[in-house]
């Protein structure tokens, strides 16, 4: 038990998140380092008062501690922002849990704030910059927005021309456009060409990942803000404003919230959008092209999805078209010797052999980087077998082996562990290993998660 709350005391009060706890009463019963540092406080001015009394500027109705302490009902991810007492503007996306005991009563609740502030002003940096790009040169929309053409796709094969064909079709009318495919397809290569083949072509072309940001940052990133909607909060346009009368491609969209991917479809079906906190909506003319390596059926809210799969365009995986291989080379090569200043000139029939057995998971950026890697042992002639990267040497028996082989190999150290409760020793005795070795098999399974893993779910079964 000692242990437990030692152990859990280095955990809180190193983590990244700022922690505090109060009881029901609303007296702060732990606050850490995290924590302090965002409100600008020592932790000794918290511990052991009343929230109140540290932060007079709340009151019982807007302090989401006392609130959850209260009515011991979560509310979770809530963007803050506020200004501390050192006048630093913090951004954070808190989660407030109420806290519950053995016989289920409520005793207190604890907040968990992420410190966003660094990504929030990156973000709104960005938008500022695009918005003065945008405003200032118009020549220049095209070149930093979309770069590709259709041109500069290499491939011959069927599979991939249909897609393509499809691709420039759809190009020319203003319907939603779903990219699917594994990564390192050309998903945002097929995208820019889209953008360049429309009448938009000369328009603003702007991509946002949805993986980037979190979820409230995102919200206010894409539909933009009033002044006032949440505590320091600017006038500013959203990228969906930015990109008015061009395209706005959402990377990654499998990656958005459900909540936003319903505001999203709004403003494809009604073609307007409200700013964060706005009374009034806005007209945009936007073209939304999204891409995904994720199935979209399960990454969707099915209304979304509906929606977008009007045009859906499938990349397919390069294992599947192994015929533009060949193609792709020469292509990669040509590339890589001006830009090292080699001369390899192509690849010897072993080793084309060996290029088209491999199943190439990260696709054409996994070729592209082969060949670049190729010419790091060769300056001229023909890359050979040799030069291949060290994979491409192991037999299929022992590459379909090995993750067979870790996962028994993490079950039967797992299990002396489990044996010995812990103890590396006796569990290397067990196992016939040094020492070391199974401490180094440790940290490669990950050993340590786990126990603290096995540790909250035995304490959630306990509650
Ligand atoms: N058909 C192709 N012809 C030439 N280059 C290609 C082709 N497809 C992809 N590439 C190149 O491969 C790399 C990866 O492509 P891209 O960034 O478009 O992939 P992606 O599908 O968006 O991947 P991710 O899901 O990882 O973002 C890029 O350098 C791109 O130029
Ligand atoms: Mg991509």
């Amino acid at each position: 038990m000692q242990l437990e709350h030692a152990l859990l005391e280095v955990v809180l009060s190193h983590s990244n998140e700022g922690i505090h706890m109060v009881d029901t009463s609303g007296i702060t019963m732990y606050y850490n380092r995290t924590a302090a540092t965002m409100d600008g406080l020592e932790p000794a001015e918290v511990l052991g008062k009343h929230v109140l009394e540290v932060f007079p500027s709340l009151d019982k109705g807007t302090s989401t501690l006392l609130k959850v302490a209260h009515t011991g009902k979560p509310i979770v991810d809530q963007q803050q922002v506020y200004t501390n007492v050192k006048g630093v503007e913090i951004s954070s996306v808190n989660t407030t849990l109420p806290i519950f005991g053995q016989e289920g009563g409520l005793l207190g609740a604890v907040e968990v704030a992420r410190d966003i502030s660094g990504v929030r002003k990156l973000a709104e940096q960005i938008i500022d910059l695009r918005r003065r790009l945008h405003s200032e040169d118009p020549a220049a929309k095209g070149e930093q927005g979309a770069r590709y053409h259709f041109r500069d796709i290499i491939g011959e094969s069927l599979v991939l021309r249909e897609v393509l064909a499809r691709g420039a079709l759809a190009a020319h009318n203003a319907s939603p456009v779903m990219v699917v495919g594994e990564t390192g397809t050309g998903k945002e290569l097929l995208v820019q060409s889209i953008h360049n083949e429309s009448m938009r072509r000369n328009r603003p072309f702007i991509a946002q990942n949805c993986a980037a940001l979190p979820e409230s940052l995102l919200d206010a990133i894409l539909f933009g803000s009033v002044r006032g909607s949440f505590t320091g909060a600017q006038d500013r346009p959203g990228l969906f404003e930015l990109a008015n009368g061009g395209t706005l491609f959402l990377d990654e969209l499998n990656a958005m919230p459900f909540q936003l991917q319903a505001k999203l479809l709004r403003a494809l079906e009604t073609g307007e959008l409200r700013r964060l906190g706005d009374v009034r909506s806005r007209k945009v003319d936007v073209r939304i092209i999204v891409a995904m390596s994720a199935d979209p059926q399960q990454a969707l809210r099915p209304d979304l999805y509906y929606r977008l799969n009007v045009v859906a365009l499938e990349l397919p995986p390069l294992r599947l078209r192994k015929a533009d291989i060949p193609l792709l080379c020469k292509h990669f090569l040509n590339r890589y010797n001006s830009r090292i200043g080699t001369r390899v000139q192509g690849v010897t029939p072993q080793a084309e052999k060996m290029l088209a057995a491999w199943p190439w998971p990260g696709n054409i950026r996994e070729l592209s980087n082969c060949i670049e890697s190729c010419l790091n042992f060769r300056s001229e002639g023909l890359i050979e077998p040799a030069d291949l990267p060290e994979h491409f040497h192991k037999s299929p028996a022992e590459k379909l082996l090995r993750p067979e082989l870790n996962r028994l190999e993490k079950d039967m150290i797992f299990k002396a562990m489990n044996r010995t409760e812990g103890n590396t020793s006796k569990a290397s005795d067990i196992l016939g290993i040094p020492r070391q070795t199974l401490q180094r098999k440790l940290r490669k399974y990950k050993w340590h998660e786990t126990c603290i893993n096995n540790e909250q779910e035995k304490k959630q079964e306990g509650k």
